[in-house]
């Protein structure tokens, strides 16, 4: 019998692609860089399914370019790549990868929380600029993690993950989310507040777990930037445009506020002559907060699981649009 055809817009790590080569006929772009936008209109218009990443564009008119598609399977939690709504109304099921990467994301946040405190990435260019001379009492002074107040704007999985580590450094934790977990916030000891101005003016760090949506859209932006310490240091790993990079280079340059770490940035990739790139205080790295070798495989193979079941015509194991099921 013919298997399903299907198009997986990059190399995904072989635990997922295997399970997708054995079930589908599939179509595999094997460049290091996505397939552009017309090349992929080209390739899903006979396809069944789509395993798509967050760099695809997956909008209404890539929909009606592939009358037989059955499910779009996205590999990452975020799905912000996709026309849901267009989805939904051609009753095409959309799959994500949530909960697998919770950790290895929260681990990276932190990691980046103590990069920019202690001003790791600074050192690190010191010394290999053949800078090192002596120990120096004023050298590379940063801020200490422990005892320090951590923000947290977006308390879902990866902000409550991310409050689970900093009980650990002991700090003081502030959230909050437009969707209160009050239960998640008492058993995690954290304050959780209902605006978000609160988290701003009391934070030393800033981390931002927020999904992108309309309402994110630079949430954090001139207004907000100012309401920060001139001392507080801000951490992004959820989407770049959550953060207006105008504004946060301005904040940056004039000392509204300390220090940046960016693990995403708007665009993507970010400009090489973002003046961002020019400051000593902002670490910028390439959306590698879920790259950890076991989490991308699990990532695939629940992205593989997805799309199997899609163009099975059963339901998705992890489905962003369950309503097509009615
Ligand atoms: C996601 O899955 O949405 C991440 O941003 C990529 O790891």
């Amino acid at each position: 019998m013919a298997q399903p055809t299907v198009f997986v817009t990059r190399l995904i790590p072989d635990r997922g692609l295997d399970l997708v080569k054995e079930a589908c006929d599939a179509e595999i772009w094997e460049d290091e860089l996505p397939p552009p936008y017309e090349v992929l209109l080209e390739k899903v218009a006979d396809k069944e399914g789509l395993l798509s990443l967050l760099t695809d564009t997956v909008n209404a008119q890539l929909m009606d370019a592939a009358p037989n598609l059955k499910v779009i399977s996205n590999y990452a939690v975020g799905f912000d790549n996709i026309e849901i709504e267009e989805a939904t109304k051609r009753g095409l099921p959309v799959g994500n990868t949530p909960g697998v990467l919770t950790d290895t994301t929260a681990d990276f946040a932190f990691a980046m929380i103590m990069a920019t405190g202690r001003r790791i990435v600074e050192g690190a260019d010191y010394v290999r600029a053949g800078k090192w001379k002596t120990w120096g009492p004023r050298l590379l002074a940063g801020q200490d993690i422990h005892g320090a107040t951590l923000g947290i704007v977006g308390f879902g999985r990866i902000g409550q993950a991310v409050a689970k580590r900093a009980q650990g450094f002991d700090m003081r934790v502030v959230a909050y989310d437009i969707y209160p977990d009050h239960a998640a916030a008492e058993e995690l000891g954290v304050e959780f507040v209902d605006d978000m101005d609160v988290v701003l003016r009391q934070a030393d760090f800033l981390t931002v777990h927020t999904q992108l949506t309309d309402e994110t859209y630079h949430l954090i932006g001139k207004r907000e930037l100012q309401l920060m310490k001139p001392t507080a240091i801000l951490v992004n790993t959820s989407r770049g445009p959550c953060v207006d990079p105008d504004a946060l280079y301005r904040a940056l340059r004039d000392g509204e506020i300390a220090y940046a770490g960016l693990d995403v940035t708007e665009p993507e990739p970010i400009d090489r002559d973002s003046p961002l790139l020019e400051l000593d205080n902002c670490v910028v790295v390439p959306h590698i907060a879920s790259a950890s070798v076991a989490t991308r495989g699990k990532m695939a193979e629940m992205a593989a699981q997805n799309l199997i079941a899609g163009v099975r015509g059963e339901r998705l194991p992890t489905c962003v649009n369950p309503e097509v099921y009615g």
